[in-house]
């Protein structure tokens, strides 16, 4: 559009100057020039914007994950998360919800798909890497699916990846919402910091430690929200984590998501691992925030984030955060990455 104005602009000031000579030639040169003008204009503007357009999708389509985590990090920190395209109002939820802690300039998105990696990037800048190959999508949604189940594997080699590049990273899955800035609970110098998946009320002085295994012999920790630093010991449990996923691979039987191979991981390091679960009253799981009353009302003004888990489906999800006044997206908007254009103008 700029560069329009600007051609007509310059055009005017000749029509201008050029009236003094021959009136009447000047007329039929004019005429002829706007006349190529009307028709040559749109087409090269139209040119022009989709050659940027595929210029612009080549910088991203290159954009790695190094770039991508220098470009973001803030205080040596990455907040960190994965998105496919059909999750996009979730995103724009979870962010709108860190932006009220004026955290969202850390956060990297990554797409599982080129159509979420471009759409984040035209609003926001930077913010959304994809790590190839992207997964085959249609597989991807399903909970327990082998697509799923891939989707999810995924997430321990990215996390280590930026662990080797020297930062720490806060992963956190997008059907969240922060309450309260997070980053006050990762306290003293602890390897992994992480929360429990049960529903179970614990004590409000609940110990930090890796709780005894449950039924099945393993614990459940949520391996959906984790914030790692940089150490040997957060390296480690990224690569227990890895090769558990390896040895345990998807079966119909089991149809695992990545977590009980994550809490197999802490099992097997725990004596290796400075491990921190945080405190059950700022970090609940969704089975006991939404499900239980009586204790959030007892809790009130202690909750940081709310992970909107024990129940699955994007209308149910959507549906349950709308009726705890938790959703944040402006639902008249047909583009919900248009609420990105707000959240850069804000940094
Ligand atoms: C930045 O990191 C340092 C060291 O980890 C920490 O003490 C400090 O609170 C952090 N600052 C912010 C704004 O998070
Ligand atoms: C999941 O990954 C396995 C092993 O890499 C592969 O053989 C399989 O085709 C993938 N399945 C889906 C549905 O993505
Ligand atoms: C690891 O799992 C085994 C089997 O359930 C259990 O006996 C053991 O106590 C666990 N270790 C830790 C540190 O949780
Ligand atoms: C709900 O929370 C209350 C208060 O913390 C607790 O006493 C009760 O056992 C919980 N109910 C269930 C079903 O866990």
């Amino acid at each position: 559009m700029l560069r329009k104005q600007a051609h007509v602009g310059a055009f005017q000031q000749q029509s201008q100057r050029s009236t003094p000579f021959s009136y009447s030639s000047t007329l039929s040169v004019l005429v002829s020039v706007i006349f190529l003008l009307g028709f040559i204009f749109p087409l090269t503007a139209l040119l022009n914007s989709s050659s940027q357009l595929s210029v612009k999708r080549e910088r991203w389509h290159t954009y790695t994950l190094p770039e991508a985590v220098r470009a973001v990090a803030r205080n040596n920190t990455v907040i960190l998360c994965a998105v496919s395209q059909p999750y996009l109002p979730f995103l724009i939820n979870w962010l709108t919800s860190i932006a009220k802690h004026h955290r969202q300039h850390g956060v990297l998105v990554v797409a599982e798909d080129y159509a979420t990696l471009y759409a984040v990037n035209e609003k926001w800048p930077g913010h959304a890497v994809l790590i190839p190959p992207a997964p085959a999508l249609q597989q991807a949604h399903k909970f327990g699916s082998q697509g799923f189940f891939n989707f999810t594997s995924r997430r321990p080699r990215h996390l280590l990846q930026i662990l080797e590049l020297g930062y720490s990273v806060l992963y956190n899955d997008v059907d969240m919402v922060w309450l309260k800035d997070p980053f006050p609970y990762f306290k003293g110098k602890y390897d992994i910091y992480f929360t429990d998946d049960m529903t179970q009320v614990k004590s409000h002085d609940h110990s930090h430690k890796l709780p005894p295994p449950g039924k099945k012999g393993r614990t459940y920790i949520c391996s959906c929200m984790l914030f790692i630093r940089p150490t040997n010991g957060g390296k480690l449990i990224l690569k227990k984590w890895i090769e558990e996923l390896k040895a345990q691979p998807w079966s119909p039987r089991a149809k695992a998501n990545d977590q009980p191979a994550f809490n197999w991981a802490l099992n097997k390091t725990s004596d290796m691992v400075k491990l921190y679960l945080l405190p059950q009253r700022a970090f609940p799981s969704g089975g006991l925030y939404f499900k239980n009353e009586t204790w959030r009302r007892e809790t009130q003004g202690k909750h940081a984030i709310i992970h909107n888990n024990y129940i699955t489906g994007f209308e149910k999800k959507i549906k349950r955060f709308r009726d705890f006044d938790l959703w944040f997206v402006d639902d008249e908007e047909m583009d919900p990455t248009e609420a990105l254009v707000k959240l850069r103008s804000s940094e």
